[in-house]
């Protein structure tokens, strides 16, 4: 029997979204042009090109038939990074936020058994993000929330986020870190680097970030996941290790506790298009800690989501099954049942 799959790393977006330019008097917001039947494209409001989506962007049925014909069960559903929008007011940025999530919750009550919700939040005004993780949280019922891998100056470790990793773990958020805005990015247009290069470092930015900054050490509970496989901290953990070591002036001074030791305290998607890769992380990182993420529904991502954990032969039935589904009921804290009473047809 084919076993069950959650693939926690997939984009959503709405169907229509306002002209947020118009509604707050500046622009730099994302629009959506239908500019033909199942397609549109995302535009920066001053008209520049950002990328082409197709109707399973922002149609929960067209999303579930793709699902059904590649055998994934149930989709994690986030917003595409380009929407977090921290650059914006504070208010405005709320404004946003409560925009998606609701449209978010909406898709998920079309099929809970289906699809799992994790919100954004308007992180440039920490009071404000934490007003609307609890509403998310109470009122909505999702599960966590996926954060950029960093807010506009600040880096993960800034004290001024730590409130909101604080309320995130008292409230059993689930917390996914996805890269955006990557560094050196305007230096590196050619040959799509700012994702190939860019999007990695900003992942090992994010995780060395919240090890040195202390974030973890604080806050044992806080369930959070990294992006394609934690970028490329996984082949750099020596290096930040030995840094830790040798400069501790530098590296040990917000926590003393080294970087290796956290291998195993947070998650990692399985994004990582190689065989011989996936098996590492696994080793790295932990069997309990790797779960199936697929970036769907674009083109960095896996088409078949699964497909590369399926195809490890060294991996045992009872290592595939946690890192297809038993390792994102436990990062989600989500009751298993909820997926069991719709899922897609077998193999
Ligand atoms: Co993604």
């Amino acid at each position: 029997m084919a076993l069950p799959r959650i693939d926690i790393h997939t984009h959503i977006l709405p169907r229509e979204i306002p002209k947020w330019k118009d509604q707050f008097g500046y622009g730099g917001f994302i629009t959506l042009d239908h500019h033909m039947p199942c397609k549109a494209r995302m535009l920066k409001d001053d008209g520049k090109f950002f990328r082409e989506v197709e109707s399973n962007c922002w149609d929960g049925a067209q999303r579930l038939l793709e699902c059904d014909g590649v055998h994934v069960d149930v989709q994690v559903l986030s917003t595409v990074p380009v929407m977090f929008s921290y650059w914006a007011k504070p208010e405005d940025g709320a404004a946003i936020a409560r925009f998606l999530n609701d449209d978010l919750a909406a898709t998920v009550a079309t099929n809970p058994a289906r699809f799992v919700g994790l919100g954004t939040l308007p992180l440039q005004d920490p009071k404000l993000a934490i007003k609307e993780l609890e509403r998310c949280v109470r009122d909505l019922k999702f599960q966590g929330f996926q954060i950029g891998s960093h807010v506009n100056e600040w880096n993960l470790d800034d004290p001024a986020l730590f409130p909101v990793f604080q309320a995130a773990e008292e409230l059993g958020a689930a917390i996914f870190v996805h890269p955006w805005e990557m560094m050196g990015e305007d230096k590196m247009q050619k040959y799509w680097l700012p994702w190939l290069v860019g999007m990695p470092a900003e992942t090992t930015r994010a995780i060395c970030s919240l090890i040195f900054g202390g974030v973890l050490e604080r806050l044992p509970k806080l369930r959070i996941a990294f992006a394609h496989g934690g970028g490329s901290f996984g082949f750099t953990v020596g290096r930040i290790q030995h840094g830790f070591e040798v400069r501790p002036d530098l590296c040990a001074i917000d926590n003393k506790v080294p970087p290796r030791d956290y291998l195993g305290r947070f998650y990692v998607d399985s994004l990582v298009h190689d065989k011989e890769i996936l098996r590492q992380i696994v080793s790295i990182f932990g069997e309990d800690k790797v779960v199936l993420g697929s970036d769907y529904p674009f083109p960095l991502g896996e088409d078949r989501p699964g497909e590369l954990i399926e195809s490890v032969s060294e991996f045992s039935e009872t290592t595939k099954r946690k890192l297809l589904f038993d390792n994102a009921v436990n990062w989600l804290q989500v009751d298993a049942l909820r997926f069991l009473t719709a899922s897609a047809p077998k193999k």
